[in-house]
């Protein structure tokens, strides 16, 4: 479980190794393994090791820049919104997968950094464009993953205070 108290953002990755495809399909289904509203699972993924695209990536904004750190990401795609269930609820589908991708990744050594990209507009435009991503799919999150330069990034202040914890009533 300590790997979930120890993740924290990693935005400087060793460049000289880089996560093998199959290991992003598997952090992938790590994401698809999230809960999602009547089970709708309304997520697509795709998976990034074109240092040109995630360069290009990077340049969608100012939060995006950590891409210019790391040779592969998973970008988390939205489906189009007419064909589910539940759709007021696909946002929170999309960010339990980002966050189980984030969390496989800490448990097997890699470094990750959640991207923020909806509900963006000029962010969901430009990335969707670089990634040519038709119809009304949509960008959600981007995540940039790789070997971090230091472990020491997974020590780091503790988070949680008592104070935010009630009991039974506010
Ligand atoms: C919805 C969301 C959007 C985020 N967007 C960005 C981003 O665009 N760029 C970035 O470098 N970090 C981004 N982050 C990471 C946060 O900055 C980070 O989680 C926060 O500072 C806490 O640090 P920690 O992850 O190390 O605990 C985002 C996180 C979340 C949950």
């Amino acid at each position: 479980m300590d790997y979930i108290l120890n993740r924290r953002s990693v935005r400087e990755f060793d460049l000289t190794k880089k996560i093998s495809y199959e290991e992003l399909v598997d952090l992938c289904r790590y994401g698809e393994a999230a809960p999602s509203a009547r089970n709708q699972r309304s997520r697509e993924y795709i998976i990034l090791d074109d240092k040109n695209l995630i360069d290009e990536l990077s340049n969608t904004s100012k939060g995006s820049q950590v891409l210019k750190n790391c040779n592969t990401a998973i970008v988390v795609v939205g489906r189009d919104s007419s064909e589910l269930t539940t759709p007021d609820m696909q946002q929170a589908d999309l960010a339990a997968a980002t966050e189980n991708i984030l969390l496989a990744a800490t448990k097997k050594g890699y470094g990750s950094c959640w991207i923020g990209v909806y509900p963006i507009k000029e962010r969901m435009e430009d990335s969707k464009k670089i990634l040519n991503i038709k119809g009304d799919k949509f960008v959600y999150s981007m995540i940039a993953l790789g070997y971090p330069n230091s472990n020491e990034v997974f020590f780091d202040k503790e988070k949680f205070e008592l104070n935010m914890v009630f009991h039974n009533k506010e």
